[in-house]
C-alpha cells in the first residue's frame, strides 16, 4: 500500500545495511505521509568540531551576545500559567524574564526586573496579584503599565517617564510560550520554515505536563543536547534498548537552519542483534518496561496477543505494538488513533528546534528536553517533561513544579514521576557526560570528529551556531 519510489534511505554503502526506517514505512499497517517518507538530508561535510566552543567563557560570552538574544526561545508551557495573573520566571544566562498571564489569556514577557534599583521583579513562578517589588514596593499591573510607587512625593521626577515594563515578543505554538528580544525575527513558524508544519499532525497544544523533573548536569549545555542527537551511543551506553530499538536505522533529516529530527526506530531489534526473532523483540521490550516505565505507556499491550497479525511477518512486533497503542490510547484518553500510522504510535521522533530544545514528535506521549547553560560553561541545566493527551473533552490541568533532582542524586530518585526504565537511560548518559567535559580539557588537537551521517545534525547544530557567530544570522 505505501508504495516508494525512488527509494531513499535503503541500500546505501552510506547507511546502516538491513532494514531502513523506510523499510519499516513500506510495511506500515496505515497510510504513511509524505512529512515521514521524506528524506531531507544535506551533506554536512566532514570538518571537525572545536573544543573551545564547550569550554571557553569567551566563547559563552559570545553566545551570549551573538546567540541568545536573536532567537526564538521556549520559556514555558501554556499549563504552567494556565490563569490570569499567573506568572512563569524564565531565566537564561545572565537574563531573568517574566511571563504574566493576562486577562484575556494571552501572555506578555516582560525583563525581569525592577526599574527603580534593578531587584528582580519575582524571584518563583506562580500566582500574582500584581507586580511588586519586594524591595521598596514599586508596582505595576499584570500588563505591565506602572501602578503606583511608596513615597511617591520623592519620585516626582517619574510622573513624565514611560515607567511600564519593558517587553519581549512572545508567541504560542503547540502549547509552548516562546519569547524573543529581537523585534526583527520572523514569527517563529516562518523563522522555523519547512517541517515545523509536522507538529500539526501531533497536536502538541492538546497536550499537557504529566511530568517534569530538572537536573544540573557537570557538562556544558552543547555536550549534552548533542548526547540526545543521535542514537547510535545505545550500542555501547544503553544496550538493555537493543532489543527493541533500532538505533543504527535511525534516519537524520535536516531541514533549514533551525529544525532537525532523529526517527528512531522502535518494536525493531538493533541491526548489532543477530539471529533472534519478532518474540524477542517483544520480550526485550517487556523487560525494559518492567515496573511501569512512563513511555511505557507507550505499550502497554500483552505481547502474547499477536492482534490477529501473522506470526511470520517480519514486522510482526512493530504491528502488534502499534496496535496495542492505538487500543490502549484511545481507552486512556478517548481520542480516535484508527488511522494513526504504526511509526507514530511507536517510533522515536526526536525533533530538535535551534538551539536547546527537543519536542519529541509523534503521537504517544511525547518527551521534550530543555538544556539551559547554568552557572558557568561547565554546566548546564537539562529539563525532561512528558506531555500526556488531555482526555478528550478535559481541560489540561495544570503543571507540577519541576522536580529539581539535587547535583548528588540520580535521575532514577525521580523514577516515580518519569519511570524507573527512561530514568536508568539517562543515568547511563549521566556516565559519559562529565567525563566528556572533563576529556575534552586534556585534548591536545582540540578537536572532535564526529561521524558523517549518524553525527549530522551535530554538525547541522554548529552550522547554524557559527552563522550567529560570524553575523551571518540573524538574517
Ligand atoms: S528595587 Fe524595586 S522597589 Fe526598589
Ligand atoms: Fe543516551
Amino acid at each position: 500500500m505505501n508504495d516508494l519510489s525512488p527509494p531513499q534511505d535503503q541500500n546505501r554503502d552510506d547507511r546502516c545495511p538491513g532494514t531502513s526506517y523506510t523499510d519499516m514505512l513500506k510495511a506500515d499497517t496505515r497510510r504513511v505521509p509524505d512529512y515521514l517518507f521524506a528524506e531531507s538530508t544535506e551533506d554536512m561535510g566532514d570538518a571537525p568540531i572545536p573544543i573551545e566552543r564547550y569550554v571557553s567563557e569567551d566563547w559563552a560570552r559570545l553566545e551570549s551576545e551573538k546567540m541568545w538574544p536573536n532567537i526564538w526561545q521556549y520559556a514555558a508551557r501554556e499549563e504552567d500559567m494556565p490563569e490570569p495573573g499567573d506568572t512563569v520566571v524564565y531565566d537564561i544566562n545572565e537574563k531573568s524574564i517574566l511571563l504574566v498571564r493576562q486577562k484575556d489569556h494571552s501572555v506578555k514577557a516582560f525583563y525581569n526586573v525592577c526599574l527603580h534599583r534593578g531587584r528582580k521583579l519575582r524571584t518563583e513562578s506562580g500566582p500574582a496579584v500584581n507586580l511588586r517589588c519586594p524591595f521598596h514596593g514599586f508596582s505595576w499591573h499584570h500588563d505591565g503599565r506602572f501602578k503606583e510607587a511608596p513615597c511617591a512625593w520623592d519620585f516626582k521626577h517619574l510622573e513624565a517617564k514611560d515607567m511600564s515594563l519593558p517587553e519581549l515578543r512572545v508567541e504560542r505554538w503547540q502549547g509552548f510560550i516562546l519569547v524573543t528580544e529581537n523585534h526583527d525575527l520572523p514569527s517563529f513558524r516562518d523563522w522555523v520554515g519547512p517541517g515545523v508544519e509536522h507538529y500539526d499532525n501531533w497536536r502538541l497544544g492538546e497536550c499537557y505536563t504529566g511530568a517534569w523533573v530538572g537536573r544540573v548536569i557537570p557538562a556544558n549545555w552543547k555536550a549534552v543536547s548533542e548526547a540526545f542527537m543521535e542514537a547510535w551511543h545505545s550500542i555501547v551506553t544503553h544496550p538493555q534498548i537493543l532489543g527493541f530499538t533500532a538505533d543504527a536505522n535511525t534516519r537524520y533529516d535536516l531541514y533549514g537552519d533551525f529544525l532537525n529530527r532523529a526517527i528512531t526506530p522502535a518494536g525493531a531489534m538493533s541491526p548489532h542483534i543477530k539471529g533472534k526473532d519478532q518474540f524477542y523483540v517483544l520480550k526485550s521490550l517487556e523487560e525494559f518496561i518492567g515496573g511501569g516505565d512512563s513511555r511505557a505507556r507507550r505499550a502497554t499491550g500483552d505481547p502474547a496477543d499477536l492482534k490477529g497479525f501473522d506470526a511470520d511477518d517480519p514486522m510482526l512486533a512493530r504491528k502488534v505494538l502499534a496496535q496495542a497503542n492505538r487500543d490502549a490510547f484511545a481507552a486512556m484518553n478517548g481520542h480516535d488513533y484508527s488511522d494513526a500510522t504504526d511509526s507514530e504510535m511507536l517510533d522515536n521522533f526526536t525533533y530538535n528546534v535551534f538551539p536547546n530544545w527537543s519536542p519529541w514528535g509523534g503521537l504517544v506521549p511525547n518527551i521534550v528536553y530543555r538544556w539551559r547553560p547554568w552557572g558557568d560553561v561547565d554546566h548546564c541545566l537539562m529539563e525532561v517533561r512528558i506531555l500526556m493527551r488531555t482526555p478528550k473533552g478535559e481541560k489540561p490541568p495544570k503543571s507540577a513544579p519541576m522536580h529539581l533532582i539535587p547535583d548528588d542524586q540520580p535521575f532514577s530518585s525521580a523514577s516515580h514521576l518519569i519511570g524507573a526504565a527512561l530514568a536508568g537511560v539517562f543515568d547511563q548518559d549521566m556516565e559519559n557526560l562529565p567525563y566528556v567535559q572533563e576529556g575534552m580539557k586534556s585534548s591536545p588537537n582540540g578537536v572532535l570528529e564526529l561521524g558523517h551521517y549518524q553525527e549530522s545534525r551535530i554538525r547541522h547544530f554548529h552550522r547554524t551556531l557559527e552563522k550567529f557567530m560570524d553575523g551571518t544570522l540573524p538574517a
